[in-house]
């Protein structure tokens, strides 16, 4: 099923705002840009933040059962070859022989032959499939794709000066394993008992061979992990208390739940290192449709029991209460911090009808972020730039920034129906007017993002008002 057709939001107008209003920028753009990676401006970053610091206060520091720690990218190689992800991380690689493009051949199976479960094939059965169709390369139009063939995905730099023999390494494709090589020194230094858990948050590298759809498959992105160990007879209990901690986040950072849907993996299509899986899916704008933007595992002991045959170190957990000695197995939630923004803005955009007091009608843009996400808290505008005002405006301003602890907007520029548009544009909830009635009443006007609704109130009570709706 691809998205409803009426919805407001498409791509389209998503990498526009992102680019018109500094949430995303595309990289390197100045010298003709690097494909598919992509800079994000001010806003974004604020955006960012404010997402990896309502994961990491829900799901580290709200938690007893719940640590934090912050892992390198790179790693000794042999933590790769453990994990299997030396062997197994690969994705089935089509080239053309005419144009050279390439291809993901699952994408392919997919998109061109509707094949529902393409992921799930080997590449010789892919390959087969493929070559029964007799498919042409969606670029240059010949028959000539190659067959499937496995294509590592992770990227490798090398440490030292490369004319000597260097040392190979990868970049990260995932923060997990820093996770699974410092579980026993997080055990051995601080007090937990099984189960517990470690979050992370930190880039990831991937080769994709078909990155695209904005931020959506990136090369390099962000990931937010958590790896929570319990008793192996618990685990499909702790899945599911997981499923639920996941299902209460996509609540908390508002999106619509008719556009996020959970889905079971099929055998044939888990992870190697995997007995379970649940994708949480989004319903994304245009052809894209329901595509992945978390996922929740059971890793079993797999990660620990590999590191401990390949390292030599005794991984085992001594459960004192039962006195028994385990690999304790590992449920893992993991978050993407890209997706989680683009799923955000795709959620929040709107367009809205404005009629004026001249009865002018109008398309208004607005982003309808929540408030404990949206970059700005609010936006001090005084009503025109006169010494008078605007030093009023400032003094308020600082006074926001102090007692919110929070980014405060401050514009004097433009007219005031074109800096509210700015600021609906980029989700800020709150703007606050200083007009000359303020210099008399020490009041200011507080108009509603969402509902456009404007009150008077005492600029005194201001912090207060949006420190109990930004929280
Ligand atoms: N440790 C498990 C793991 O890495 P994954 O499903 O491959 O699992 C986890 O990735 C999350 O990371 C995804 O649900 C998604 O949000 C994000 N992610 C994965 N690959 C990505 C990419 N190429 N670009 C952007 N985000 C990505």
């Amino acid at each position: 099923m691809t998205s409803e057709p009426n919805r407001v939001a498409t791509m389209d107008k998503i990498v526009a705002l992102s680019k018109r209003r500094g949430f995303v920028f595309p990289g390197s753009e100045m010298y003709g840009g690097l494909a598919n990676t992509w800079d994000f401006g001010p806003l974004g970053a604020e955006l960012r933040n404010n997402i990896k610091q309502l994961w990491w206060r829900t799901f580290v520091q709200r938690r007893r059962d719940m640590l934090g720690q912050d892992a390198g990218i790179l790693m000794n190689p042999k933590v790769w070859e453990a994990s299997g992800h030396v062997v197994n991380f690969t994705d089935p690689l089509v080239d053309c022989k005419t144009c050279k493009s390439r291809f993901r051949a699952d994408h392919l199976l997919e998109d061109k032959l509707h094949i529902a479960d393409a992921a799930a094939k080997t590449p010789e059965e892919m390959s087969a499939i493929l070559r029964e169709a007799n498919l042409a390369c969606p670029v240059c139009g010949n028959r000539t794709l190659t067959d499937a063939r496995k294509f590592n995905m992770m990227f490798t730099t090398t440490i030292g000066p490369v004319s000597e023999s260097g040392t190979s390494v990868y970049l990260r494709p995932e923060t997990a394993q820093g996770i699974f090589v410092q579980y026993k020194n997080v055990l051995n230094t601080q007090r937990v008992k099984v189960p517990f858990g470690v979050g992370q948050i930190g880039k990831a590298f991937r080769n994709e061979i078909t990155p695209g759809n904005f931020i959506f498959r990136l090369l390099e992105f962000e990931q937010m992990e958590i790896e929570y160990f319990c008793k192996p007879g618990e685990a499909a209990e702790t899945f599911e208390q997981w499923l639920a901690n996941m299902k209460a986040w996509v609540e908390l950072i508002g999106l619509n739940p008719e556009h996020v849907r959970v889905r079971e993996h099929a055998k044939e299509e888990l992870s190697h290192y995997s007995d379970r899986t649940v994708d949480f899916e989004y319903l994304f704008p245009g052809t894209l449709g329901w595509k992945e933007l978390y996922g929740l595992a059971n890793r079993t002991d797999f990660d620990l029991r590999q590191h401990q045959e390949h390292s030599g170190e005794d991984l085992t957990y001594f459960d004192q209460a039962e006195n028994t000695r385990y690999l304790p197995y590992v449920i893992e939630p993991t978050f993407g911090v890209d997706r989680t923004m683009l799923v955000l803005l795709v959620d929040a955009y709107d367009e809205e009808e404005t009629v004026d007091v001249n009865g002018k009608s109008d398309i208004r843009t607005v982003l309808r972020l929540d408030p404990k996400l949206a970059p700005f808290k609010a936006a001090v505008l005084p009503l025109a730039k006169k010494p008078e005002l605007t030093g009023v405006a400032k003094e308020l301003f600082e006074t926001l920034q102090i007692e919110t602890n929070a980014m405060i907007d401050y514009d004097e520029t433009a007219n005031i129906g074109k800096r509210y548009r700015r600021q609906d544009e980029i989700g800020t909830p709150f703007c606050i007017t200083v007009d000359f009635d303020t210099l008399e009443d020490g009041a200011v006007t507080v108009r509603d993002r969402d509902s456009m609704e404007q009150q008077r109130m005492p600029m005194t009570e201001v912090a207060a008002y949006v420190n109990k709706h930004i929280r």
